[in-house]
């Protein structure tokens, strides 16, 4: 028995097979958990084929198109998981944004417009996306909500730009959240991994070199995997983890602990 038989839950933000969501979800479907996945439609149609083909290696039950810019898109899954399954043990949301310009200008030219974008999809989306999976939450007597977040929440990291407050207030959602749903049994938390080469990494500048200075001054000289950020998801989404809410887990081999 794995220590997530007898869930089930939704994943957002599987893009490709790099993508930590990926990772969860193998991890999630290893412990015995049964899984919704979601996609974002994009003019080549890439992600959602690439979600299916994924889905079919752990037993997708369900597989839905998401785009948490758009209300609507929200509430069909919100409906597909409903009509599906009804309840629901966590959520997974491992999905960011940010407008390529405004991470190439200096921050203080961040665009009105890409400074919304990137808070509306990599935090506003938490909220929503919560409210609806809550009522299925309730029904399993709790539940287990998690995001990913990066330490250019707390520090001012080389080219993240906008996302550094977009992840600020991630984080500070997820507490508000944690404190809302508390009494419901249902945990709200946050990893923070550190950097991993993926396919939204490789849209900031100079990231092989962020990775490369993140190994150095880490405390164990490397960065961490995938595996190991979805391993801490495993245990933040099982029981095991019964007494922890609104915390952010860094997952960094130590980074975070260093003065320099
Ligand atoms: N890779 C890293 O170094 C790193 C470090 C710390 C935190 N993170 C965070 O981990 C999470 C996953 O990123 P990743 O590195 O696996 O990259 P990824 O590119 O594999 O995943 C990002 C996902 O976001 C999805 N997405 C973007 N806009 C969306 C929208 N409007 N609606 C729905 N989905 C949307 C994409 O489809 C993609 O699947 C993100 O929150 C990211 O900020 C990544």
């Amino acid at each position: 028995m794995g220590s997530l038989t007898g869930k089930k839950g939704v994943i957002l933000g599987v893009g490709n097979q790099r993508s930590i969501a990926w990772a969860v979800a193998e991890h999630f479907h290893e412990q015995g958990a049964e899984l919704a996945l979601t996609y974002l439609t994009d003019p080549k149609g890439r992600f959602e084929a690439n979600v299916r083909k994924l889905g079919d290696k752990v037993n997708a039950s369900l597989i839905q198109e998401c785009d948490v810019s758009n209300d609507d898109s929200i509430q069909s899954l919100i409906g597909a998981l409903n009509d599906h399954w009804g309840e629901l043990d966590f959520l997974i949301h491992s999905l960011a944004f940010a407008d390529q310009k405004d991470l190439q200008v200096d921050f203080s030219s961040t665009s009105r417009s890409g400074y919304s974008k990137a808070h509306e999809i990599s935090a506003f989306s938490l909220l929503p996306l919560a409210e609806g999976v809550i009522p299925m939450m309730k029904k399993r007597g709790g539940g287990s909500i998690l995001s990913m977040s990066f330490i250019g929440s707390m520090l001012a990291v080389p080219h993240y730009h906008v996302m550094g407050p977009a992840k600020a207030s991630l984080e500070a959602s997820s507490r508000y959240l944690a404190k809302e749903v508390g009494p419901d049994n249902i945990r709200v938390n946050v990893i923070s991994p550190g950097a991993i080469r993926t396919l939204s990494s490789a849209g900031i500048k100079d990231f092989a070199e962020l990775m490369r200075v993140a190994g150095e001054h880490s405390a164990m000289k490397r960065t961490a995997t995938q595996s190991e950020v979805a391993q801490t998801a495993v245990f933040l989404a099982s029981e095991a983890s019964s007494g922890i809410t609104g915390q952010v887990i860094y997952v960094d081999c130590g980074y975070s602990i260093m003065a320099n």
